[in-house]
């Protein structure tokens, strides 16, 4: 892990650098951080680790670091407005001071991934973690074999990063597949839900390892889904999110079995959560 602030649960200060629609409900923030300390921190930010934002005078929220240091110095978190403090984000504007604690939790074992293929499967909000995972795959291509990304939403509106969809399509050795659970009337593309995707799309499983977010139930369908087609669950990834508090193993708010969501993961291997998945559902 990277160590943060000295006191761990202190965040560093920094202000909002801009923000942008992403999709219904959600939006792109990109935040800069004001101390050192803290820029030195985020510039080794790895895929799949997290960090809270805090909005000052409404509190704090954990959210997945969407954006990798080798493509920006803002840090970027794709939010969905839920409740208290993302309502309280969602109202920011540019200029506004926030908080950031981290970067925390472990990351997806991306020197472990090269020479492999890689299959992505992103639902909803939850392809937000996965986006550093792209970057790094495509900012390194000949890291890596052939890269799957099987993309996933409720309907068109809720659909994140529609903007890098040709930039993600068009990269070589790549393939782009998108579908939605429900169209509207100016939706042409796939219906249907992602684990149909993946089986219309059937991805190499040899030499192949699969990474997967988004709601808990789409994670235990994809697994099963991808285990049917072939994956071994030692080849399956995914990162979970789970009620936090603290994010640093302290308080137990987050524990899954013998293990702490905020410090052994986000990111697991299915064989270490087969089992503990089901609670989450
Ligand atoms: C490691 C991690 C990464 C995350 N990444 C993202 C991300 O990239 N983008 C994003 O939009 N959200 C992400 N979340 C979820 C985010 O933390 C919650 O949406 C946020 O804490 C809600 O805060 P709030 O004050 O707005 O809602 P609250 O007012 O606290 O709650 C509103 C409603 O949401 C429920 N809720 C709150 N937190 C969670 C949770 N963790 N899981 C399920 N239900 C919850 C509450 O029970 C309540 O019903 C992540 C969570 C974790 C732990
Ligand atoms: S959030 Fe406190 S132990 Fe994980």
């Amino acid at each position: 892990m990277i160590a943060q602030t000295a006191d761990p649960m202190r965040p560093y200060t920094g202000r909002l650098a801009g923000v942008r629609d992403l999709a219904t409900g959600i939006k792109l923030f990109q935040v800069e951080l004001n101390e050192p300390a803290g820029q030195a921190a985020f510039a080794s930010c790895k895929p799949g680790q997290f960090a809270f934002v805090s909005v000052f005078g409404a509190g704090e929220a954990p959210f997945g670091v969407t954006s990798t240091p080798a493509r920006t110095s803002a840090i970027e978190f794709a939010v969905a407005e839920l409740g208290h403090v993302t309502h309280a984000l969602h109202t920011l504007e540019v200029g506004e001071p926030v908080g950031i604690r981290g970067p925390l939790g472990n990351w997806f074992p991306m020197e472990e991934l090269e020479g492999q293929n890689v299959v992505i499967l992103g639902g909803g909000i939850g392809g937000a973690p996965l986006r550093p995972v792209i970057h790094t795959i495509l900012d390194n291509r000949s890291d890596y074999g052939h890269l799957t990304i099987l993309w996933a939403a409720r309907s068109p509106d809720l659909l994140v990063f529609t903007d890098e969809f040709d930039e993600w399509g068009s990269a070589p050795d790549s393939e782009f597949h998108v579908t939605v659970d429900q169209a509207d009337d100016d939706w042409k593309g796939n219906v249907g839900l992602i684990t149909q995707l993946l089986e219309d799309v059937e991805p190499e499983t040899k030499n192949a390892v699969a990474v997967t977010c988004g709601p808990p139930i789409m994670i235990h369908f994809a697994f099963l889904a991808l285990q049917k087609m072939g994956f071994p669950p030692g080849r399956l990834l995914t990162t979970l999110e789970a009620r936090m508090h603290c994010g640093i193993g302290k308080c137990g708010r987050c524990n899954m079995g013998e293990k702490f969501v905020c410090t052994d993961g986000p990111v697991f291997w299915q064989s270490e959560i087969a089992g503990f998945l089901e609670g989450f559902l």
